[in-house]
């Protein structure tokens, strides 16, 4: 005799899926850390910083982007992440004329925005995820941007492209997980022009800082791939940069209008906002809870904006 009633039963097969989907997620965690690869992290990631789906296709419009965005003047997560690209194409100072190599580039957006919006000549794409090269690659096509945007699979710090053949080298938001940073400066000065700029969007200590053990931050930098050795700070980041041989170095901090908006935004999704529907007020959103947030999770506590020059020092 079956004494199970249909609610029992139905509630029963809901906490197996539970248990199955946690089960599921613990596992893809444990291959995560196990092979510490960015390709594989943002190959589990999907099309949604926030794992809700594979919803996206090369002809949509769903937003696509996977940085922490800069949220002045726009309250959405898309617009955030425009003006991120917006700041980092105006440092690049990037222009038609220009042959630009973009290393880490998600799923294209910026690549795609750039193209649109600075009217760049040639772009070329690298990232280690073939994943995302696929997509992006499908997106410039169905967008008919095939004659001025190509994308190629590759290692920020193994580049398969000649010596001296960029004007701008670029980085928005992935020089952190280069293993290292560091030889990835090396191989950025190697196929830069003389004269050439290098710039990034990134990921480090405040001025001063000194990196501090963290058990946790530990395990969560190697399970999205991104090495121990890439945390230090803007003083550290500039010897490694002068040593790799570049020069008129900048480095800006704009942490305050990068992590309390984006925490504020990725809180809200957990919470289960869909994401077109949020509008975060950047000048509410909580400046120490934001910091907090990546120091917790990464060990890192400033966004900054770094730019070179590959030349001799301009005397101001
Ligand atoms: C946080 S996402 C940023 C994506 C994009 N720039 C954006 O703003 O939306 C980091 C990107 O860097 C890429 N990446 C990580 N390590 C890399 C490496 N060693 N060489 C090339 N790309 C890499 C990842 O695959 C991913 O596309």
């Amino acid at each position: 005799m079956n004494d199970v009633t249909p609610d029992a039963r139905s509630s029963g097969i809901l906490s197996m899926i539970v248990k199955a989907t946690n089960l599921s997620m613990v596992g893809r965690v444990i291959r995560q850390f196990l092979s510490s690869s960015p390709a594989l992290y943002y190959e589990d990631l999907g099309y949604d910083i926030l794992e809700s789906g594979k919803t996206a296709s090369a002809g949509n419009s769903v937003t696509l982007w996977q940085n922490c965005g800069y949220w002045q003047g726009d309250s959405t997560y898309e617009g955030a992440c425009e003006n991120l690209a917006r700041k980092v194409g105006e440092v690049a100072t990037l222009d038609e004329s220009e042959a630009t190599l973009d290393v880490g580039f998600g799923f294209g957006e910026q690549d795609l925005f750039w193209a649109q919006n600075f009217k760049v000549g040639r772009i070329v794409g690298v990232n280690i995820s073939p994943f995302q090269v696929e997509f992006a690659t499908a997106r410039i096509r169905h967008a008919g941007l095939g004659d001025r945007l190509s994308c190629i699979v590759g290692d920020a710090v193994q580049l398969d492209l000649a010596d001296e053949s960029f004007d701008r080298v670029i980085a928005l938001q992935s020089a952190m997980h280069f293993n290292t940073r560091s030889d990835y400066f090396r191989e950025a000065y190697r196929v830069l022009k003389p004269n050439g700029r290098l710039v990034m969007a990134d990921m480090i200590l405040k001025s001063g800082k000194r990196p501090r053990f963290s058990l946790w931050a530990a395990f969560t930098r190697r399970r999205v791939g991104w090495s121990g050795k890439n945390v230090y700070d803007a003083a550290e980041y500039e010897r490694l940069l002068r040593e790799a041989g570049f020069s008129n170095i900048e480095i800006e901090d704009i942490s305050d209008n990068v992590f309390p908006g984006m925490r504020e935004y990725i809180t809200r999704r957990y919470r289960g906002e869909v994401s077109s529907g949020i509008r975060v007020n950047a000048s509410t959103a909580d400046r120490a809870s934001g910091v907090g947030l990546w120091r917790f999770h990464y060990g890192v506590d400033s966004y900054v904006i770094v730019r070179a020059t590959k030349g001799a020092q301009i005397e101001h």
